[in-house]
């Protein structure tokens, strides 16, 4: 991985607020607590720039990063936290919602499931609005130090099952405790994204 200069752009929550800019974007969606701003902190390499938390629902803004001026990486907010209210949910579906179908910068939305756990009816949807954009299927299930080699190779059979995979899609197991998801990673955004 070869990173220069990755900054914090700005957190927005609707179209007028998101950056004027060219470079394409890759965003990452998953559910609240799956580990999305983790994950960014892991591949650019730094402890806290993107607000991680135990609690779900950390963030609730859209969080642009540049990376070196030829990549932006966007922090959405998680869905499906159970503990949110209606309005909350709402409000936070709203927000992603605009950004998926206002931004014409995005080339790849990325969709983080939780390694141990059986993609929900929301992921299923999600994955529905990037197979109906076209293109591939990038899908990150995180926090793989949590199982047995075995117990991960029976979850990511589900995963690709229940999300509906096939061939030309990727499924990228990460964990934030190895250098190796990180490098794959970074392998996939220089081969389908920069190249
Ligand atoms: P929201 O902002 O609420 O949507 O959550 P998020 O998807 O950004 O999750 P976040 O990165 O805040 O991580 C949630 C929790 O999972 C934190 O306690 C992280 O430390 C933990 N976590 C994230 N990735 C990993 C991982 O690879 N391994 C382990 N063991 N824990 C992880
Ligand atoms: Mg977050």
């Amino acid at each position: 991985m070869n990173i220069h200069n990755a900054r914090f752009l700005l957190s927005g929550v609707k179209k007028e607020h998101y950056p004027v800019s060219t470079m394409p974007e890759v965003a990452f969606a998953g559910r609240s607590n799956v580990g999305k701003s983790s994950m960014i902190n892991k591949i650019l390499n730094r402890k806290n720039f993107a607000r991680v938390s135990a609690t779900p629902g950390k963030t609730a803004t859209i969080n642009f990063y540049d990376i070196d001026k030829k990549l932006m990486l966007v922090d959405l907010p998680g869905y499906g936290y159970a503990a949110a209210s209606k309005g909350e949910r709402k409000a936070l579906s709203d927000i992603i919602n605009e950004y998926l179908t206002e931004r014409k910068q995005l080339v790849q939305l990325i969709l983080l499931v939780d390694s141990r756990h059986k993609p929900t009816e929301d992921d299923r949807r999600m994955m529905d609005t990037i197979k109906s954009a076209g293109g591939m299927a990038v899908v990150i299930a995180t926090k793989t130090d949590k199982l047995s080699k075995r117990e991960l190779e029976e979850n990511l059979d589900r995963i690709i099952e229940t999300l509906n995979l096939s061939d030309g899609d990727i499924l990228l197991p990460f964990s934030t405790k190895t250098a190796e998801s990180a490098e794959n990673f970074w392998d996939y955004i220089y081969d389908y994204i920069l190249f």
